[in-house]
């Protein structure tokens, strides 16, 4: 693709005319956006950039290991993995307003970034894979819309005394473009063919408070409807699937006893750039199939629904 060719050797201009001799430290959400992001800077500046990926404890299950691996094995660009499920857990505690919880998780992750950047020497330089639409969505000063849907974290909730820049070589991107981009970049396609993963992680797909125990079970649960969409063939026919924990008790009945056990709703659509969608049309064989797995194998649901809303007036996440 001779646009994205010459796209990319534009944008990698731009980042060696920015950056300088600077240091970069570039957070990997464990999503598309911010991989490309990296391999980008990473042609562009070489060893000036060091990738930090946080474990924040609200990532899917062998997120962690599938960004590592690919960072390190098959690129062979350094990063810095850090665990700080500890830290994000304890900050969310008692935190159940989706803005709130949105601006909490935006500032340690620059906090986590602030003492990675020590590590290797100080960094002038923070990159992050912020594309078109997250931009529009969430800043109200810059010719979007003057309400703020959603502080995406990497765009809304950075604190003011950051003392590091932005590198934002995505942002005038959409996701396809990303994704022909990443291709470009030699990034393999099952990496690049990912639904898309938000910064913020499951704690936005777990209304209300977000404990330890609640992001397990979603966890495994996640986990289980995606392998049935791909078993069923569907994940390449599907923009974006996931489940969100509900924070509603609802009775039920295991053999002959009562159950009292969380409601889990799924969640799946169509979409070319995030900004409207669909909800995909299942067919009921298969979410039967979906929750009867689920209500099996995961402790801690005993119903599971399916989420018809289309976007707008929804917004693909729950928070
Ligand atoms: P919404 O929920 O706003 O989501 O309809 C649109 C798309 O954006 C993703 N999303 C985010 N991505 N940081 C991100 O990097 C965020 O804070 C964030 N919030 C939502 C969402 O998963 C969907 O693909």
């Amino acid at each position: 693709d001779w646009t994205m060719a010459a796209f990319k050797e534009e944008a990698i201009a731009k980042i060696r005319e920015q950056v300088g001799s600077g240091r970069v430290i570039c957070g990997l959400s464990g999503g598309v956006d911010s991989s490309v992001a990296a391999v980008l800077i990473h042609e562009a500046i070489g060893d000036q950039l060091t990738c930090v990926f946080v474990d924040t404890g609200l990532m899917r299950t062998g997120e962690a290991d599938q960004v590592v691996s690919l960072f390190r094995e098959h690129y062979n660009i350094p990063l810095v993995a850090a665990d700080e499920e500890e830290r994000f857990l304890s900050a969310l505690a008692g935190e159940s307003d989706p803005e709130k919880k949105r601006k909490t998780i935006g500032k340690l992750f620059i906090d986590v970034f602030e003492d990675k950047a020590k590590g290797v020497g100080g960094a002038d330089f923070l990159a992050q894979g912020t594309l078109y639409p997250d931009v529009i969505e969430s800043v109200s000063f810059d010719g979007g819309p003057s309400v703020t849907i959603k502080s995406h974290h990497n765009v809304g909730g950075l604190p003011e005394r950051m003392n590091m820049k932005l590198v934002e070589p995505l942002r005038e991107l959409f996701k396809d473009e990303v994704r022909a981009l990443g291709r470009e970049l030699g990034l393999p396609e099952s990496f690049i063919g990912r639904h898309p993963f938000p910064g913020p992680g499951l704690a936005i797909r777990i209304p209300g408070e977000v404990t330890k125990d609640k992001a397990d079970i979603l966890r495994k649960a996640d986990a289980i409807y995606i392998e049935e969409i791909r078993k069923a063939g569907l994940y390449d026919s599907i923009w974006q699937a996931f489940a969100v924990l509900l924070p509603v008790q609802t009775v039920g009945v295991m053999g002959d006893a009562r159950t009292y056990d969380n409601v889990l709703a799924l969640r799946a659509v169509n979409s070319t750039d995030g900004m409207t969608a669909d909800y995909f049309p299942f067919d009921h064989d298969f979410l039967g199939r979906v929750a009867t797995r689920i209500i099996n194998e995961v402790r801690g649901v005993n119903r599971v629904v399916y989420d018809v809303t289309s976007k707008p007036p929804g917004t693909i996440e729950w928070e």
